[in-house]
């Protein structure tokens, strides 16, 4: 199926691995023009190298941190240099901040909210003029599922998550006369360098020793019986940003294999 993006200029923050990473190298794929951004200078240049060698199509990359306004700033800049402007903006960086309530820090929750919240929110409005003056525009914010679904070990990125479900829909009905097309995927577990990253915190939480038996708890609690491989999340990420989902506005899909048991 040809999605209709050749050429078009996509933002991918947090590209340089995991979910970002798959989602750019879709992009490419289809022909788009692509920017990853992320924190780690070395990472993100492996990662834009990698990108182009394996699809052939353009990439360049932007070291931005999503809790700094100045940052986001010079990221969007350079979409305006290297590619004339900006038609997609995939709102991906981002950090799982776990824990039980009591072990909650109001600083590292404030870094949190700076991180997606802010980060995400920051992003849309320096890309949203380009998109409305052009009345074409595709937002797609990787959130999660314990926004929708609170889980007491979750309770940090899940505060986050919820507030970014209220951002999405209340952008897409705010953009929607525009044509600028806001909507946002919930991940479950996904096999990725940020669930390794967590794995201690994952142990303690389900009592058991080892990774393995933390994977294994994990995925069982979806209908399929495990985890998700980044590209999954890709795949769906960049349908909702091409010319195929254009009656699609203000959903948050959940990919996540089944974990979430509610009707909506
Ligand atoms: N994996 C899961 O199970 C899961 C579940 C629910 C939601 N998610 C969400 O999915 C998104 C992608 O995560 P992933 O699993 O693909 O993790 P990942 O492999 O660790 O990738 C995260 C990306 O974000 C960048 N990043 C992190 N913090 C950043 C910051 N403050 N500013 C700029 N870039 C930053 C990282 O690069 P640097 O470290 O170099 O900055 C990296 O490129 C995140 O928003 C995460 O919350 C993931």
């Amino acid at each position: 199926m040809d999605l209709g993006i050749k050429g078009r200029r996509a933002i991918v923050t947090g590209g340089s691995s995991g979910i970002g990473f798959e989602t750019a190298r879709q992009f490419l794929e289809e022909g788009a023009r692509v920017l990853i951004t992320g924190r780690n200078q070395q990472k993100l240049e492996k990662a834009r190298d990698d990108l182009a060698k394996r699809t052939g199509g353009e990439v360049h990359a932007a070291v931005a941190d999503m809790t700094k306004e100045s940052d986001i700033a010079k990221m969007v800049e350079t979409a305006k240099q290297k590619l004339g402007g900006v038609d997609i903006l995939v709102n991906n960086a981002g950090q799982m901040y776990s824990g039980r309530f009591a072990s909650i820090k109001d600083d590292e929750l404030k870094t949190q909210l700076e991180t997606k919240l802010f980060g995400f929110m920051r992003a849309i409005r320096a890309v949203y003029p380009m998109m409305k003056a052009q009345k074409w525009g595709r937002i797609v914010n990787t959130i999660g599922g314990a926004g929708k679904e609170p889980d007491p070990y979750m309770f940090g990125s899940a505060m986050t998550n919820s507030a970014l479900l209220n951002l999405t829909k209340s952008l897409s009905e705010e953009f929607g006369e525009d044509n600028v097309l806001v909507n946002a995927i919930c991940p479950g577990w996904v096999a990725t360098d940020l669930w390794v990253r967590n794995t201690e915190g994952m142990k303690k939480e389900f009592g058991v020793a080892s990774e393995a038996e933390a994977r294994k708890i994990a995925a069982k609690k979806n209908s399929l019986g495990r985890m998700g491989k980044p590209e999954e999340l890709a795949n769906a990420t960049v349908f909702l940003c091409s010319e195929r989902a254009s009656y699609i506005t203000g959903v948050a899909v959940n990919l996540d294999g089944g974990r979430l048991k509610g009707l909506w």
